[in-house]
């Protein structure tokens, strides 16, 4: 798929088929998220691929009992290894979260290039999931997001409830339009 194309049409899916995931088409989407820059190449990440449907069920309680999750075959926890980045001054005390979310973006966008959906999810409960998962205390959940094909493809349609870009460009300064 043509790069802008994947961009464009990267949706939230909420409806999966129960349709599994090829392990090189798996391994791909993975690998796009292993490449990922981060602070200093730190690489703080590490990603628990979730597939007992028990488990899944359990994970899509403990993210507010957002159910589709457990219908997607695959559900990845995108953890972070909490450790401070001094260069990065302020940033330093997020740049986990940072690198870890460009590492998830990635990954949307690899899953979306091999037609498959993902929908990025906020709303969870780190410490229990943490605890489920036996994640260790120096190390937090990031993101989640199931993986699978759209139950209705037609839902990788163009984003268009965006700001257009004269709203969200400043020149030189901030204000100056
Ligand atoms: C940081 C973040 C947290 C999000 N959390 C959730 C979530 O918990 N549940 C959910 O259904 N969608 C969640 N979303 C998806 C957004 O609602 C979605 O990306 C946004 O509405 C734009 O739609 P689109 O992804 O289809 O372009 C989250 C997205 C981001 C980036």
């Amino acid at each position: 798929m043509e790069f802008y194309q994947v961009i464009k049409t990267r949706r939230s899916i909420r409806k999966y088929t129960s349709k599994e995931i090829d392990e090189d088409v798996l391994k791909r989407v993975l690998d796009a998220a292993r490449i990922a820059p981060s602070g200093s190449n730190r690489q703080p990440w590490k990603f628990i691929i979730v597939r007992n449907i028990e488990r899944k069920k359990t994970l899509a309680k403990l993210c507010h009992n957002q159910s589709f999750i457990a219908q997607a075959p695959v559900v990845i926890v995108a953890c972070g290894k909490n450790i401070h980045y001094n260069r990065g001054e302020w940033m330093g005390d997020y740049s986990v979260i940072v690198d870890v979310a460009i590492a998830v973006d990635h990954l949307t966008l690899a899953a979306r290039a091999e037609g498959l959906g993902t929908c990025w999810i906020g709303s969870f409960d780190n410490a229990e999931i943490k605890k489920y998962l036996e994640i260790p205390e120096d190390v937090n959940v990031v993101a989640l997001t199931p993986l699978g094909y759209p139950e209705d493809p037609s839902e990788f349609t163009e984003t268009s409830d965006r700001l257009p870009l004269d709203q969200v460009i400043f020149f030189e300064k901030w204000g100056k339009r």
